[in-house]
């Protein structure tokens, strides 16, 4: 998921905080001139006495939003890569948002990961398995959570966290329809699609990580994996806490399924549609998830991706592999619109539509000056 497990780890203020996402950088294997003369600029920014640094910053960061693709501003002036029909970054309003507060001393986070889980993750969707998952979070708190979304609670707060998709969840989700439908969300994150797709009309149920199914990292040389799993594990519990605070929150019926992505349990049932949002790139097998997937899905898939790939390519069937050249064990594909619009062709999903959107992306370690939007696409491919 987003947050970078361990490498770059930092705790600032107390809570678990993380560098900006590496793998949602654009690719630096068909950037390699951009990727060298970055390099070059950082290292020797990183000898500038700090004033002098920060005098230099934002014209430096100006420059790169021009040129660097994938970023917003790329490609011309405008902001748009010629050749792709990105649309600006819609108007995001001010709104004052509050971080979770600080856990009480003494009081560590509700952790539920790792626990036994049932035999096959079977059982989850019977009343009785959602209601036993329901009370091992019936006293999550906000100060127990990451919120990977920007979240609105019912109450009228507002929840700080990296991603804000409020206001651009129908884009994100390419416009497909939702009202009386039976969704299943993979990897939901902290569940703000969850909460927005339910007001919409559809019935949710959420899939994500279980309790014995370890996170895909890729096996980089020099990275100590299994200190960076643990790490991985323990965010990813402080984000499936944050689903269920929203949950409860909200009131509502979206129910919470947990086991292995490329397996998943045998009566999790058919749905009309199947969500995808921005988990593929982290998956050591995309297809056969989409493949799981498929065979459960009626109507439609939708997958979100970043877009790491020019007009030349967008449209070609291109897989990009270590995204991040090294730099993250989270980030395994690039995927062009093109790959996955054939994935699903072969999977019975031949009729797709693809869409470009900007969200606005806030680096946990440097919210303010970090502060950038990201250029996704959305394909939504139907039977
Ligand atoms: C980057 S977040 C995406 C959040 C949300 N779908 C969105 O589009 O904003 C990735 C999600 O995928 C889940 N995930 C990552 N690896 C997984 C795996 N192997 N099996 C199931 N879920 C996984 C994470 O726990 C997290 O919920």
């Amino acid at each position: 998921m987003c947050p970078d497990p361990g490498e770059g780890q930092t705790k600032l203020g107390g809570r678990d905080r993380y560098y900006a996402d590496p793998t949602m950088e654009p690719d630096p294997q068909s950037q390699d001139l951009y990727a060298r003369v970055r390099a070059a600029a950082r290292a020797a920014a990183r000898r500038l006495p700090e004033p002098a640094a920060r005098v230099l910053r934002p014209a430096a960061r100006k420059v790169a939003s021009f040129w660097q693709p994938g970023a917003a501003g790329a490609g011309s002036p405008e902001g748009t890569r010629p050749g792709l029909p990105i649309p600006p970054l819609r108007h995001i309003p001010e709104v004052v948002a509050i971080e979770p507060p600080p856990l009480p001393e003494g009081r560590e986070r509700l952790t539920v990961w790792p626990d036994t889980p049932p035999p096959g993750y079977l059982g989850q969707l019977e009343p009785e398995g959602q209601k036993r998952l329901a009370e091992r979070w019936a006293g999550v708190r906000l100060e127990d959570c990451f919120f990977y979304h920007r979240s609105a609670l019912p109450d009228g707060r507002v929840i700080e966290g990296p991603w804000n998709l409020i206001g651009g969840e129908s884009e994100y989700l390419g416009g497909v329809d939702l009202d009386g439908r039976r969704v299943l969300e993979l990897g939901p994150a902290s569940g703000w699609l969850t909460v927005w797709m339910e007001q919409r009309g559809a019935h949710v149920v959420g899939f994500d990580l279980g309790w014995d199914v370890q996170p895909d990292l890729l096996p980089l040389p020099g990275l100590d994996l299994d200190r960076m799993r643990a790490d991985h594990i323990r965010t990813v519990s402080h984000v499936q806490n944050a689903w269920w605070f929203l949950q409860h929150a909200y009131g509502l019926t979206a129910e919470a399924v947990y086991g292995s992505i490329y397996d998943l349990p045998a009566d999790i049932g058919r749905y009309d549609v199947s969500v995808f949002g921005s988990i593929l790139l982290h998956l050591r097998d995309p297809f056969q998830a989409l493949h799981q997937a498929a065979q459960r899905t009626d109507e439609a898939i939708v997958v979100v991706e970043p877009l790491r790939h020019g007009p030349l390519e967008a449209y070609q069937p291109i897989v990009n592999f270590n995204i991040t050249r090294g730099g993250s064990p989270n980030g395994w594909w690039g995927l062009s619109p093109g790959a996955v619009v054939d994935m699903l062709g072969v999977l019975g999903f031949p009729a797709a539509t693809l869409s470009f959107h900007r969200q606005p992306y806030r680096p946990e370690n440097n919210p303010v000056e970090g502060a950038t939007s990201v250029i996704n696409y959305t394909v939504v491919a139907r039977r």
